[in-house]
């Protein structure tokens, strides 16, 4: 069985599909640290990001591994390195990219074969698993999202002020709802849920009980 969660930044995608996961022992994919990962390798080779080409070829040439919650680049532990806010500052430039698209689309498909599966994205519903048996998408007010993300940062030891986590969220949710593929919309299918005033665990339960009533 496929089960997609999508949404936009902060909405409490990654520790809820995580969870939800772990309750269902099916598989996790956290297809936005693959977004991460690319950003992190073009980085560390001091790529222009603004090169599609070059960042598209990139990514045909990187292994990207998520293991056990840890992500793994060409074999190398970058679990931390990958969240820091610099990184996710430039995802857009391999999240725009169409022909990066795909590859991570391939990606995430041969590491759903044959599994059941958790995967949390912005397109997973719509682009990557259309004929997915359970579509959820996951919202949460926007300072509430913002909030939580700051307190994430400050929580790894990233001081960034409240108003520009909220400011970058913004600017993050206009281009994964604007881009021309794979851009965050809510599959016609899709289950809405809100997780504000929810505590996490509530809000598993709640994910898990809309996962049994599609088994
Ligand atoms: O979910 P997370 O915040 O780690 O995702 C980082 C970024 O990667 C998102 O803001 C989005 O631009 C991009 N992304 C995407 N498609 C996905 C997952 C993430 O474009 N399936």
């Amino acid at each position: 069985m496929i089960v997609t969660i999508d949404g936009p930044a902060g909405a409490g995608k990654s520790s809820a599909a995580r969870s939800l996961a772990r309750r269902l022992g099916f598989r996790f994919l956290d297809t936005g640290a693959m977004y991460r990962a690319v950003t992190l390798a073009a980085r560390e080779r001091g790529l222009d990001l603004t090169d599609g080409a070059q960042l598209a070829e990139l990514a045909d040439r990187i292994h990207v591994e998520l293991v056990d919650d840890r992500v793994l680049l060409d074999g190398r532990d970058v679990t931390t390195a990958v969240r820091k806010f610099e990184i996710t500052d430039a995802i857009h430039y391999a999240a725009d990219n169409p022909a990066v698209r795909t590859q991570l689309v391939g990606w995430q498909r041969a590491a759903a074969a044959n599994h059941d599966v958790v995967t949390e994205g912005r397109d997973q519903g719509t682009v990557v698993f259309p004929d997915a048996q359970c579509k959820i998408f996951l919202t949460a007010d926007e300072e509430e999202r913002a909030r939580r993300r700051h307190a994430d940062l400050h929580s790894r030891g990233e001081q960034i002020p409240f108003d520009e986590v909220l400011a970058n969220q913004r600017l993050r949710d206009h281009r994964d709802r604007s881009r021309s593929v794979g851009a965050l919309v809510k599959a016609a299918d899709a289950i809405e849920f809100s997780t504000d005033g929810l505590t996490p665990d509530e809000v598993v339960a709640q994910l898990e009980k809309i996962v049994r009533s599609k088994q």
